[in-house]
């Protein structure tokens, strides 16, 4: 539900964590389906070992994200949206913000559970969150390949939102979420 607070756009920071944190989605996803395909040795390893730093990254940006965000309340969806697609974009919207903590949790809990060291860009070393356990390590990558699977998904249909109101409903939602674009609703709301 729009707060009467509610701006008629996003703001610069909201954009840069958006766009920073999908361009990081993006490198994590590109990463893995590289180590994937790869056998057990010193290449997958370094890919693995980047696949973790990006992962931690995404961990503390989105614990920033999330605090400033429960501060500043996004712009109110455009008029014409049905009450069945709002729901889907606040519902798809909560999805990506619980994806952004549960991916990098999973990935960190996997990696303790083997006992592998999960490393900063060889800057520091995370602590291990549990001990060795075969179990728990099964488990737990076969939830981090399951969340990849629905954080995927979900990703296709937001993209796939977008085009439709920039294309279809021919509304700003896109643009007000692009950098360094205003949006014509912006540019009429300043002139009055
Ligand atoms: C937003 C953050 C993350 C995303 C989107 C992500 C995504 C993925 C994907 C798509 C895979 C390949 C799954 C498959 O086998 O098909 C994968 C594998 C893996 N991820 Fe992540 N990941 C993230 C964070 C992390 C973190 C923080 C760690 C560890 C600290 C981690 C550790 C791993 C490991 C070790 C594998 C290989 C598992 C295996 O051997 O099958 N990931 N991840
Ligand atoms: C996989 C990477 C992405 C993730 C995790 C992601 C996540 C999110 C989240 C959580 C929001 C809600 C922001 C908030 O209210 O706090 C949002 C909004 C938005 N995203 Fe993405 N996004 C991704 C990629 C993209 C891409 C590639 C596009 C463009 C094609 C896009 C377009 C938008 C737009 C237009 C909005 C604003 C929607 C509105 O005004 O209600 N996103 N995104």
């Amino acid at each position: 539900m729009p707060s009467r607070k509610s701006p008629i756009r996003y703001s610069a920071v909201a954009k840069a964590f958006h766009w920073i944190i999908a361009a990081l989605i993006v490198t994590q996803f590109t990463l893995a389906w590289m180590a994937d395909d790869l056998p057990l040795g010193a290449h997958k390893l370094a890919l693995l070992a980047r696949h973790k730093s990006f992962g931690m990254t995404v961990l503390m940006l989105a614990i920033l994200r999330l605090l400033w965000r429960l501060k500043n309340p996004p712009p109110a969806l455009p008029p014409g949206m049905t009450p069945l697609e709002r729901r889907l974009a606040r519902v798809s919207h909560a999805a990506f913000y619980v994806l952004l903590f549960a991916m990098p949790m999973t990935g960190w809990l996997m990696s303790s559970a083997k006992n592998y060291s999960v490393s900063w860009f060889s800057l520091f070393t995370w602590p291990n969150l549990i001990g060795k356990n075969e179990a728990a390590f099964d488990l737990l990558r076969s939830t981090h390949d399951t969340l990849s699977v629905v954080l995927f998904s979900i990703a296709v249909l937001h993209i796939l939102a977008a085009l439709k109101h920039h294309f279809w409903n021919k509304d700003d939602v896109l643009l007000r979420m692009l950098p360094l674009v205003k949006s014509e609703k912006a540019k009429s709301e300043n002139r009055s």
